[in-house]
């Protein structure tokens, strides 16, 4: 069956990407993957912070002169000569030559400002495209949500005017009007969307009263969210590209996604879980489920379950909500 898919304007072999994760970070992971059968890798991000980084590091070297070369790297902290950024320059023109599938670059951000210029160096470097991760969380609690909305535009905008490569957005589910923003994301230059960020963020345990990593893989109930809003996006803002993140442990869950209007299907956890060659299993489950009901192209199943294409709009909206907690209190209330 031909799984050939379209992504941000790139002809992908099939609709499952590798997104960003420890398993693109070198080119052995990616050769894996793409013999496995993804249709495009999306390398780990490269963050604002590295970037700065690199940057003030080089500027007190310059300050510094050369006689006094050595004293400025040992009071920098972080002036290790790691020279993160052009190992990662490094790691995409490696994978796009090791790969035929498309090597998207991620650079990852919160600010404006300097760095979102070196989105031009990846592209030089081969990146077929790049995604743009916004991870903000604003410090002010009172911050005005348009301001908020405000910042994911500026940024974008930086990072267009660098390039004239493909732009994904990779998107937190916390903006308030997720379609009017998808809108202004595209007039600002995306051409595709990726939904969602997942929620990284430190937890508390009460037993050791402290602060702890809130690393942990995700489960497949946590691509209900996700569905939800490409299901409501597909047909809104048609012109974006719209990639599905996050809890995708089975083809089940790549065929709802797909369902929903999801362009390509995007999984870092289950390929950690059970290693790069799980992408077989995930489009060989594919396959088979399109076969057992009937699907003899992809076009017959994307966005089949979306309002946008005739079904029921409020399926996704308040009455699925109500008819939701009235199943639950049907389950679960006694007598
Ligand atoms: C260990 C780990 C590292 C990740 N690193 C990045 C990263 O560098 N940049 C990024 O945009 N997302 C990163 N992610 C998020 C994933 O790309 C993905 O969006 C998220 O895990 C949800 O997808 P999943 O449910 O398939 O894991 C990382 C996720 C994990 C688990």
């Amino acid at each position: 069956m031909n799984l050939e898919t379209t992504y941000l304007g790139l002809v992908l072999p099939s609709p499952l990407v590798a997104s960003a994760g420890p398993l693109t970070r070198s080119v052995t992971g990616i050769r894996r993957l793409a013999a496995a059968g993804v249709g495009a890798v999306v390398l780990p991000s490269l963050f604002e912070e590295q970037i700065r980084r690199e940057a003030e590091r080089d500027a007190a070297l310059a300050e510094a002169g050369s006689e006094s070369f050595g004293e400025a790297l040992s009071y920098l902290p972080a002036a290790t000569g790691d020279g993160e950024p052009l190992q990662y320059l490094s790691l995409i023109e490696r994978a796009s030559t090791a790969v035929k599938v498309p090597v998207i670059a991620s650079l990852n951000g919160a600010t404006t400002g300097g760095w979102t210029a070196y989105a031009s160096s990846m592209q030089s470097a081969g990146a077929a495209a790049l995604e743009l991760n916004i991870y903000y969380l604003h410090g002010d609690p009172l911050t005005p949500a348009r301001d908020v909305e405000e910042r994911y535009i500026e940024i974008l905008s930086a990072v267009r005017a660098a390039v004239t490569i493909p732009i994904a957005v990779k998107l937190a589910p916390y903006l308030s009007s997720m379609g009017e923003m998808a809108t202004r994301l595209q007039r600002a230059g995306a051409n595709g969307l990726v939904l969602f960020n997942r929620f990284m963020q430190s937890d508390i345990d009460p037993d050791t009263l402290t602060v702890t990593s809130g690393l942990t893989l995700s489960n497949p109930v946590e691509g209900v969210l996700p569905r939800s809003w490409i299901a409501r996006l597909r047909g809104t803002v048609v012109p974006l590209s719209l990639a599905a993140s996050t809890g995708v442990e089975s083809a089940h869950d790549v065929a709802a996604y797909l369902l929903a209007g999801a362009d390509v299907v995007m999984s870092t956890s289950s390929l950690l879980r059970h290693g790069p060659e799980h992408a077989v299993a995930l489009l060989d489950g594919l396959q088979a489920w399109m076969a057992r009901k009937g699907f003899v192209s992809l076009e017959q199943v994307r966005g089949r379950l979306s309002p946008g294409r005739g079904a029921d709009a409020a399926a996704y909206g308040r009455s699925s909500y109500l008819a939701t907690i009235d199943e639950a209190t049907h389950t679960y209330a006694p007598g």
